[in-house]
């Protein structure tokens, strides 16, 4: 039985009752195929398992989609329930901020939170690791789960746990795509069938990418230019990056690196922006 709780006092409380392990796969909601993989990991490997829906204000820009993100509490609860999570937990704003959005934040560092999707969206990695850091003080959960397609998101988490020497094990859980090959995202909701086919061109682009590096005659530079090349002909993309780091740290690479990284993009289509990545 799924039970949904609104409360920090209540899940407090039930928690008290619970048997370990304890499992948290956090969201905004809008859940799709990636919410549910995440989910089935948690309820495979933990005796109670919690999903939190909550649409965290404090990581959203003045320009981005806080007002219009997706809300559907009803039907989350229902993909919950099929999914045999324990308990839901949905706060108010309030409860998880109770001294208002205006509050103390924490900083991840530069060389983690201003590359990549960072130098577009400040203060976004701020946003979450305050969140984070707030679920999981409140739940303190034995493990906590995030997708691989929100990989620079993955790196503060693991930062956040090691800097504040939180106990919680941070599972990394592939990324799951559609069966053109777009990543799972509550954002394509907003992308018509004719939008969501040119975006699948991203994911291609990406395989060509890693395709180059392994034909051995590609530095990682002209990789890169290759896929850029691929994506103009597909003019209602607008890249914002295709970028290579290093597996261990998201650090630059080495143009002749051929193992141990990540190629990772971010683009827009119409005001949608996506983002995505592939392991080398
Ligand atoms: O990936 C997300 O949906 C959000 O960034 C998260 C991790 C739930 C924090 O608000």
């Amino acid at each position: 039985m799924t039970t949904l709780i609104k409360s920090i006092n209540d899940i407090k409380n039930v928690l008290a009752k619970s048997d370990r392990s304890v499992g948290l796969v956090p969201t905004m909601g809008a859940l799709h195929a990636g919410h549910i993989s995440l989910i089935k990991a948690c309820r495979n490997d933990c005796k109670t398992a919690i999903a939190y829906i909550f649409v965290n204000p404090l990581q959203f820009g003045p320009n981005e989609d806080f007002k219009k993100y997706p809300r559907h509490l009803e039907n989350d609860f229902k993909v919950c329930e099929e999914h045999e999570i324990d308990f839901v937990f949905a706060p108010d704003e309030k409860e998880i901020y109770p001294e208002n959005i205006n509050c103390e934040t924490i900083t991840p560092p530069p060389d983690l939170a201003n590359i990549l999707c960072g130098k577009t969206r400040a203060n976004h990695f701020s946003g979450v690791a305050t969140v984070i850091k707030r679920f999981l003080n409140i739940i303190q959960p034995d493990y906590v789960y995030f997708g691989e397609k929100d990989l620079q998101q993955l790196y503060i988490i693991r930062w956040l746990t090691k800097e504040f020497k939180i106990s919680t094990f941070v599972r990394a859980c592939p990324i799951i795509r559609e069966s053109n090959g777009l990543a799972c995202s509550s954002r394509n909701v907003y992308l018509t069938e004719e939008e969501k086919e040119i975006a699948s061109n991203l994911y291609k682009s990406l395989g060509l990418a890693k395709k180059n590096i392994r034909s051995g005659i590609f530095t990682i530079k002209k990789a890169i230019l290759e896929s850029l090349i691929f994506l103009s002909q597909f003019p209602k993309i607008k890249m914002e990056y295709f970028e290579a780091r290093d597996k261990e740290n998201l650090d630059d690479v080495d143009d002749t690196k051929t193992k141990g990284f990540y190629f990772l993009l971010a683009a827009k289509i119409g005001s949608v922006r996506l983002i995505d990545n592939i392991e080398l």
